[in-house]
């Protein structure tokens, strides 16, 4: 619970407000000003919520400028180093490390639910085959409401904890039915003797054809990436997830639309992008001339893979994704690869750059996410499905923090308007 024991005093036009200010348990204290309208008739500014906290929460906290991501007040390092996916969404939902036999409870309950409804393979079935598949996952999640109606009640805590653990259990299986649809491939059925990555590796690179063995490198590399993407707190995609789900709508709605958000070039489609960007590059003498572009004023082109509105210092989940990439490519014997080496130069000269220094642009977790995920031989187009599929967790625990809160309210920003005033109708002829 936050303390609220200090005030900010608002002057304008001859009025004085005062706006208590609440203190978080680590952070910046934040000026409460939903009275504001109220006691001043003003509102505040603040497109692209810079400055603006738009909720309280438990999950996920932040320090842009020490480079600090903490889940439920756990490094990313140590979860990254020492825990597994499942066990991090465990911790996401229910706010504590589970005991062995809670992890064992909820591995079960996540297990029994990691098939679709089989008349769902007839949604896959009316998209162009060569859909990319995040649009095909915006519509078999959003479809998902049209099948499991026993958990679309939203007032009833258990049928919220149901449609949490469907969706943990059956987006990787979307996912992977996504790509498998989208290269003319047969569906590959779920495997339950199989853990949560190597079941998802399975149903991606598996065909009916032959026997297929997990690699445990490449799965605990998938587990990782799974695990460094699962929250990240009040990011576009969540917010979109919050704000959907602040009206009411099913959880799977919700969900369906944090998807959609999180496509952007912006958020998690930076890592199809970057590794485009590095494709595109080609080779190490190029660099110079992307390098002038993004600085460039008048070119829209920005380096993929660089830069956070929240990190302006470094991007934690860079770092361990830094240190699995080179485990993984060294073990795969692919260090030498040229988008790798592109990718190595590109970073050594952006970080000594006076114009990436100074505007504090660093790799963020989509620069290596893409080479990694290149190298287990995923196509790009597999790359934002697989963080939507990670991320689910941490949109879900938002959706259930805010649905279980008495005081929520429907999410409804004001605006500033800049178009005409009042005037007169004029009939066709006169324009
Ligand atoms: N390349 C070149 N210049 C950049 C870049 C970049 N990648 N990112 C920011 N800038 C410049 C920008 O032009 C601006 O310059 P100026 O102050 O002179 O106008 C300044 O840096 C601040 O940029 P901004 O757009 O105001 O910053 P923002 O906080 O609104 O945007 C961002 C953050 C991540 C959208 C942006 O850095 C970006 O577009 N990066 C590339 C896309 C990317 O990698 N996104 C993944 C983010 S991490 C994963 C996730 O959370 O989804």
């Amino acid at each position: 619970m936050a303390e609220t024991t200090k005030t900010a005093t608002l002057t304008f036009e001859g009025k004085t407000i005062e706006l208590p200010v609440h203190s978080p348990s680590v952070g910046p204290d934040v000026i409460d000003i939903r009275k504001l309208y109220a006691q001043g008739d003003i509102f505040t500014y603040d497109p692209g919520f810079t400055s603006t906290a738009a909720c309280d929460s438990t999950i996920t906290y932040i320090d842009g400028d020490k480079g600090e991501l903490l889940h439920r007040g756990y490094p990313i390092e140590q979860l990254a180093e020492k825990s597994h996916f499942l066990e991090v969404c465990y911790l996401l939902l229910y706010g504590e490390l589970p005991t062995a036999a809670q992890m064992e409870d909820f591995e079960t309950r996540v297990t029994r639910h990691t098939m679709v409804h089989e008349q769902m393979h007839n949604f896959f079935r009316g998209f162009r085959r060569d859909a990319h598949p995040m649009a095909t996952m915006v519509g078999v999640v959003g479809a998902m409401s049209a099948f499991y109606h026993d958990s679309t009640d939203i007032t009833d805590p258990w049928q919220r904890e149901v449609a949490a653990i469907r969706m943990i259990a059956k987006v990787p299986t979307i996912a992977a039915m996504a790509y498998k649809y989208s290269i003319g491939q047969p569906f590959v059925y779920p495997r339950n003797d199989l853990d949560y990555a190597s079941n998802f590796l399975r149903m991606c690179f598996a065909v009916p054809a032959e026997e297929y063995q997990v690699d445990p490198i490449l799965s605990r590399a998938m587990d990782r990436i799974m695990m460094l993407h699962a929250d990240h707190e009040q990011n576009a995609s969540t917010s979109t997830v919050r704000l959907a789900g602040s009206s009411g709508a099913n959880p799977f709605a919700c969900i369906a639309a944090g998807i959609a958000c999180l496509w952007g070039p912006a958020h998690g489609g930076a890592n199809q992008a970057c590794l485009e960007m590095l494709r595109e590059i080609g080779t190490v003498d190029r660099i110079p001339e992307f390098i002038a572009r993004a600085k460039d004023k008048d070119d829209p082109f920005r380096l993929m893979g660089f830069g956070h509105r929240v990190y302006k210092n470094f991007d934690p989940r860079a770092k361990v994704m830094k240190q699995s990439a080179d485990e993984v490519l060294g073990l795969l014997g692919i260090e030498n690869n040229p988008t790798l080496q592109v990718a190595k130069e590109l970073e050594r000269i952006a970080l000594e750059d006076e114009y990436f220094v100074s505007k504090k642009l660093y790799p963020n977790v989509d620069f290596y996410s893409g080479i990694i995920l290149d190298a287990m031989g995923f196509p790009t187009s597999m790359f934002t499905p697989i963080f939507a599929l990670s991320r689910t967790v941490g949109w879900i625990s938002q959706w259930k923090e805010m649905i279980g809160d008495p005081a929520l309210k429907i999410g409804r920003p004001r605006q500033l308007y800049i178009g005409q005033t009042r005037r007169e109708y004029v009939d066709v002829e006169g324009r």
